[in-house]
């Protein structure tokens, strides 16, 4: 049982978590939040389930968790907050608040996959989906949807890429409040950073993904693209080197080969 008390003493934010919504089980909590505009309304809200009936990873993958093990959550904002935000970047500080706050709390080394993922020892630990609304030619709510593998031992059905969790990485239970309440403090702090010097979580992020430099292929679909992974652009897009000509991916599965 998630303990609310042991989490509201460690969440230190002026904005994200402060409406908290808990749930047993949702199809998904970016769902959930994506499409009850009239429920749920404030910016900064946080929506926890224990258990995803749908869970949605990126591409029309699902996302799977262990039910009372893991994380699965989703931060909403709204045009008051994101107008001046560039959504890619909060792509950036979502992963990243996810890695600082493993390092902090764990002393793991962690490692950022381009565009969102996050590895510890080579396995996905984490992932990310973001999903907006538009009104017009305006963002109008932006879902911000976190899967970690917490507390999780075993891994079944089909996976893109090898999993992992920070209890078989660490060998000790992780107290998902705490760690909860880490990630909202560090995501807090990024989202304020990235309204005057985005370039510091540019900068964060390119330090922690190994990647850069390898030779990698980009799958989007049937399509595969391959090259350097030359570095990550202001926008937070791939850039790849072919020939020496550098291109500039939007989307696409990063492999080694
Ligand atoms: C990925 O790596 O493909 C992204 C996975 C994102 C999973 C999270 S779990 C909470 C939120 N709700 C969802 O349905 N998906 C995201």
């Amino acid at each position: 049982m998630f303990s609310l008390e042991n989490f509201d003493i460690k969440l230190d934010t002026e904005l994200i978590g402060r409406n908290f919504i808990y749930c047993d089980e949702v199809n998904s909590t970016n769902s959930e939040l994506l499409s009850n505009k009239h429920l749920y309304k404030k910016s900064g809200t946080v929506l926890l389930a224990e258990k995803q009936l749908k869970g949605k990873g990126r591409k029309d993958r699902n996302w799977q968790s262990a039910k009372g093990l893991d994380l699965t959550f989703s931060i909403l904002l709204n045009r008051d907050i994101v107008a001046e935000l560039n959504i890619n970047h909060l792509n950036l500080a979502a992963s990243l608040s996810v890695a600082l706050a493993t390092e902090n709390l764990y002393q793991l080394r962690t490692e950022l996959k381009w565009p969102n993922d996050v590895l510890i020892n080579g396995k996905k630990v984490s992932g990310i989906l973001i999903e907006t609304t538009v009104k017009g030619s305006n963002i109008e709510r932006v879902v911000i949807g976190i899967g970690i593998n917490l507390n999780q031992l075993v891994f079944q059905g089909e996976y893109n890429f090898p999993p992992t969790s920070l209890r078989l990485e660490t060998g000790v239970n992780i107290n998902r409040e705490i760690f909860l309440a880490e990630i909202l403090n560090i995501f807090e702090e990024l989202m304020i950073n990235l309204q005057t010097q985005p370039e510091t979580i540019i900068k964060d992020w390119r330090s922690k993904c190994k990647m850069i430099g390898d030779k990698i292929t980009i799958t989007d679909g049937e399509q595969s693209k391959k090259g350097i992974f030359y570095d990550i652009d202001d926008n937070g897009y791939l850039l790849l080197k072919r020939n020496d000509i550098i291109e500039k991916v939007h989307f696409g599965d990063v492999s080694l080969r």
